[in-house]
């Protein structure tokens, strides 16, 4: 009834108006759901950014998580994060903006955030059982829908095209390109996406302060290794790889 053009993303769809997190439920059904399902809602009343921060997700935006069995080690769940992202910024490239992504996962039109993703992963000893793919797109809002103090650095869609966006073409458009790079990710050397990745994103070569639950590395983004992790090299001359963490640009 959504006229999808995917053979597995989407296959099930578990359509909440209302919800806490879409994260949260998919976390709570993936043992039993087969790869590719969806749970998306309208609004999420707890939705959650990356470590610990909150997501606004008001009506109006895309609020939902994919389910994925891809049978990978665990250290490789956060090369998903990079998938999506990629799969996100090529979506509204094709509309006509010029979507760039920050390092780990934002992806920006005109250094303004418009999706956050949060990638969730339960593995056994090193495989994984699940991957939850969280994506947050905020799609129709107008900037005043984003409460205030969260309204600098945001934008969406509507705001960056000048118009309202079909949400439901929209989602055809983001399921069918996040299941072409699904296929490559587990069909190709993770490279190819890799490449692709950085030719999008905007953060190698800047100045940057990143900040980790233990730490603050500043230095220069210098590249991405195969896991995902951005490498920096300090004001040292050495470099450090980090996994996981919040990036500032020094300079906009
Ligand atoms: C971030 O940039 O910090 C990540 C934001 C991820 C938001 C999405 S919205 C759908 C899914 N459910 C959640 O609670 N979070 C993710």
């Amino acid at each position: 009834q959504m006229g999808l053009k995917t053979t597995l993303l989407g296959k099930k769809i578990h359509y909440f108006e209302e919800v806490s997190s879409t994260n949260s439920v998919a976390k709570e059904i993936a043992a039993s759901e087969e790869e590719g399902a969806l749970v998306i809602a309208e609004i999420q009343k707890g939705g959650r950014g990356r470590m610990g921060r909150e997501w606004v997700s008001p009506h109006g935006g895309i609020w939902m998580s994919v389910i994925l069995k891809p049978g990978i080690p665990l250290r490789h769940a956060s090369r998903l994060t990079l998938v999506a992202g990629l799969a996100v910024a090529n979506v509204i490239r094709d509309m006509g903006l010029d979507a760039r992504i920050k390092w780990p996962n934002d992806v920006r039109i005109n250094g303004k955030k418009v999706c956050g993703i949060l990638t969730e992963a339960k593995a056994e000893v090193d495989r994984v059982d699940y991957v939850v793919l969280g994506i947050g797109i905020n799609v129709n809002m107008d900037l005043k829908d984003i409460p205030e103090s969260f309204r600098a650095g945001s934008t969406t869609l509507k705001v960056e095209l000048g118009k309202h966006i079909r949400r439901v073409s929209f989602l055809q458009d983001f399921l069918f390109e996040l299941e072409q790079q699904y296929i490559s990710f587990k069909t190709q050397p993770f490279s190819h996406i890799l490449n692709d990745w950085l030719a999008l994103s905007d953060t190698i070569g800047r100045e940057v302060k990143v900040t980790t639950p233990s730490r603050i590395i500043e230095g220069r983004a210098v590249g991405v290794t195969p896991d995902g992790a951005l490498i920096i090299r300090k004001a040292d001359n050495t470099k450090e790889e980090i996994i996981a963490g919040r990036c500032i640009y020094a300079r906009p």
